[in-house]
């Protein structure tokens, strides 16, 4: 079966082709990260107005690189939200006249679900080799720019274990970076500034919240913030680019020791021995090598994705929406964006 996935749920158009359950025949993104890179974030008004330009050639060029008709398709999956509306609009009408037009089912797709699905389509997890041996149980951790969670998935469906109580783990990585001056976004930046820092510099504190499944980021901006400001005036350059590395070093250390804690924590709670990782820092380096190495430890696979597909994309729509389509899931012409959707 092919399957067009479509995604636009921020700042970046992606039109795939998946063939069965996780062969990529396309996965074309266009983003428009760098036109909001002056404005520190994601200007939504842009991002939309992106998606509507693009979402055209980025589809045809999706038909060209899997060597396939428009004709060929047989089902489309697109992402419903949650997201910024303007984007999502623009590709639920795309998919929505497509579908028309093609006479082919529609399936209406959740982006955070479908975040913690891409590691199916392509495993970088260290102790599983066969992608396809999709475990029966476990345990998601979704770690994005917009969220933060935990979820126990089994054949069924997925439960809500905790999510974050303020900030979302990518956000605070974008809060940090700017802070320091370092541009947007900051997880990559950090990521690699962090290698050549120090990180016993700054140890900064893990909320205690009611639920041991939740997470609490704000914090840890607030605490670099402080750190920064009373030094940055005081230091030169030189001093300056060593603090941001130390910085950088010392949050990331301490952030995703709290992650992999809770995601073990919540593994051993639920007695699985598989923990699924998506979204955007699940491109992070130390988050990769903590959980494989603590995870063996424990006797947990950490599955992670391929690192072309941690960001937004269309492959990870269409393997979701082909799950959805195979669970009898399908939508009709009514389907609309929906920016706050909650996962099932
Ligand atoms: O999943 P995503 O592409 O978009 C959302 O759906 O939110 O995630 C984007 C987030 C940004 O906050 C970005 O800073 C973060 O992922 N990110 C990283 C890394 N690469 C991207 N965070 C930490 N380390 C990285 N290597
Ligand atoms: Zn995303």
């Amino acid at each position: 079966m092919l399957t067009l996935g479509i995604e636009t749920s921020c700042d970046e158009t992606s039109c795939s082709i998946l063939e069965g359950s996780d062969i990529i025949k396309s996965n074309i993104v266009s983003s428009s990260l760098f036109q909001h890179q002056p404005f520190g974030g994601v200007v939504p008004e842009i991002a939309s107005r992106h998606c509507l330009e693009q979402i055209d050639f980025v589809f045809n060029q999706a038909l060209k690189q899997a060597k396939v008709k428009a004709e060929d398709i047989e089902l489309i999956a697109v992402t419903q939200g949650p997201g910024l509306i303007g984007s999502l609009l623009v590709g639920v009408c795309f998919a929505k006249a497509l579908s028309y037009q093609l006479g082919v089912p529609l399936v209406a797709v959740n982006h955070l679900e479908a975040h913690l699905e891409a590691a199916f389509i392509s495993n970088d997890g260290k102790f599983i080799d066969k992608a396809k041996s999709r475990p029966e149980k476990y345990i998601g951790l979704l770690v994005s720019g917009g969220h933060t969670s935990l979820t126990y998935h089994d054949s069924t469906r997925m439960t809500m274990l905790g999510q974050t109580v303020d900030d979302a783990v990518g956000e605070a990585y974008d809060k940090t970076a700017k802070i320091l001056g370092l541009g947007y976004p900051g997880g990559p930046i950090l990521d690699r500034l962090a290698k050549e820092g120090n990180k016993d510099l700054v140890k900064f504190t893990n909320p205690k919240l009611k639920n041991r499944f939740d997470f609490s980021f704000s914090g840890v901006k607030t605490a670099v913030l402080y750190y920064v400001r009373d030094r940055e005036r005081k230091i030169t350059l030189e001093e300056k680019a060593q603090m941001d590395k130390d910085v950088a070093a010392s949050f990331q250390s301490d952030v995703v020791d709290w992650l992999v804690r809770k995601a073990l924590d919540a593994a051993e709670y639920k007695k699985v021995s598989d923990i699924v990782v998506g979204g955007g820092v699940s491109a992070n380096s130390a988050l990769r090598e903590a959980l494989m190495k603590r995870g063996e430890k424990a006797g947990v696979n950490a599955w992670f994705p391929h690192l072309s597909l941690t960001g937004d994309n269309a492959a990870m729509i269409a393997r979701r929406g082909y799950d959805c389509f195979k669970q009898g899931k399908t939508a009709g012409l009514e389907l609309s964006g929906n920016p706050n959707l909650q996962v099932a």
